[in-house]
């Protein structure tokens, strides 16, 4: 582990809540603290001479930190991630450089499954299409036929990747008697999978046969584009997809192409493939719940994730482990 340090320059690339800025604030070892002011991402520029300034980053999904922008640091020596994924940063260049890298887990999983949760109802009810029906004056009374969506209870949820978000989704479905399918790099432990009744499936089994596919997995090469024409051309013209995780696990296109062709009931997206843009065409689909990346977006969990964030910072420089290295090899 390093030595304690004093003195260290810790550069915030957008401004977190307050909890976590005076944090850093009242942290003595930390000399001063920069942050992008303006209500947008830092720019490459901006980020460029945050970290040339810089001993820590604390740095958001938005921030690409590549090779690149760690050699601008001549004094870098900890990223600091505000987000679980971190997708974001090229963690073997910093793992090259003896530079840890930490993240935010734990702290957002409740948080997030709550809301793949609201686009499982949202979808399914319809509510947001029918909330804008009522707005722009068109309701003109009860009817039979009005706005009928898809029951949830009893029905089937599809997890794709059964980590710490994918399980709290899946006890949730547990309130709402669903059978659960689960499909991932490896199976779950027995134990956890009987905590929740999951049943370990290949994954075209998973998309044969849930009503709701829910996708959690870490993105990877692997995982991008997990989804795409062929497995939704699996899925149940009236099942919906569910996605919290990254936007680059689906094939945007070949959503909106399945969207538009009434291929599969709906989807309910928190993340797109190339943010803040979306797929040609997916704000036109009715059928598509979308939602500008908030699954963590709560008072408590943003206060959260932000005091993790400055604690792994201040932990570094304390010469004490951070809670939530990436890399830990680089502390060893
Ligand atoms: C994360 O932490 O990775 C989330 O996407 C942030 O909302």
């Amino acid at each position: 582990m390093s030595q304690h340090t004093r003195e260290a320059k810790v550069y915030v690339s957008r401004l977190l809540p307050e909890g976590a800025m005076q944090l850093l604030a009242k942290a003595t070892e930390i000399s001063e603290v920069r942050v992008n002011p303006r209500d947008r991402p830092a720019t490459r520029r901006e980020l460029r001479e945050g970290i040339e300034w810089c001993d820590c980053l604390l740095c958001l999904l938005t921030d690409r930190i590549d090779a690149e922008a760690m050699d601008w640091g001549p004094n870098l020596r900890m990223i600091a991630n505000y987000a679980v994924g971190y997708n974001n940063i090229d963690v073997e260049a910093a793992t090259l450089r003896g530079i840890p890298v930490t993240n935010t887990p734990g702290v957002l999983t409740e948080t997030a499954a709550d809301l793949a949760w609201a686009l499982i109802m949202a979808c399914s009810r319809r509510v947001v299409e029918s909330d804008t029906f009522l707005r722009e004056g068109k309701f003109k009374g009860w009817g039979p036929l009005m706005y009928l969506g898809h029951d949830v209870h009893g029905k089937t949820l599809g997890i794709i990747g059964f980590g710490r978000i994918g399980y709290a989704v899946a006890r949730r479905a547990r309130g709402f008697d669903m059978r659960i399918l689960y499909n991932g790099p490896r199976r779950a432990d027995e134990r956890l999978e009987k905590s929740v009744g999951a049943e370990y499936v290949d994954r075209k089994t998973l998309l044969k046969q849930a009503d709701f596919v829910s996708l959690h997995p870490y993105l990877s090469p692997e995982s991008t584009h997990l989804i795409g024409e062929r497995e939704l051309n699996h899925m149940k013209c009236t099942a919906y997809l569910i996605n919290t995780s990254r936007g680059p696990v689906v094939d945007e296109q070949a959503l909106v192409k399945a969207l538009r062709e009434g291929r599969i009931a709906g989807a309910g997206l928190d993340v797109f493939e190339d943010e803040p843009r979306t797929a040609s065409g997916l704000t036109k689909c009715q059928n598509a719940v979308l939602l500008p990346h908030i699954a963590s977006a709560t008072v408590e969990t943003r206060t959260a994730m932000g005091v993790l964030a400055a604690s792994n910072i201040i932990d570094l420089l304390r010469g004490t482990r951070p809670r939530t290295v990436v890399n830990p090899e680089v502390l060893d």
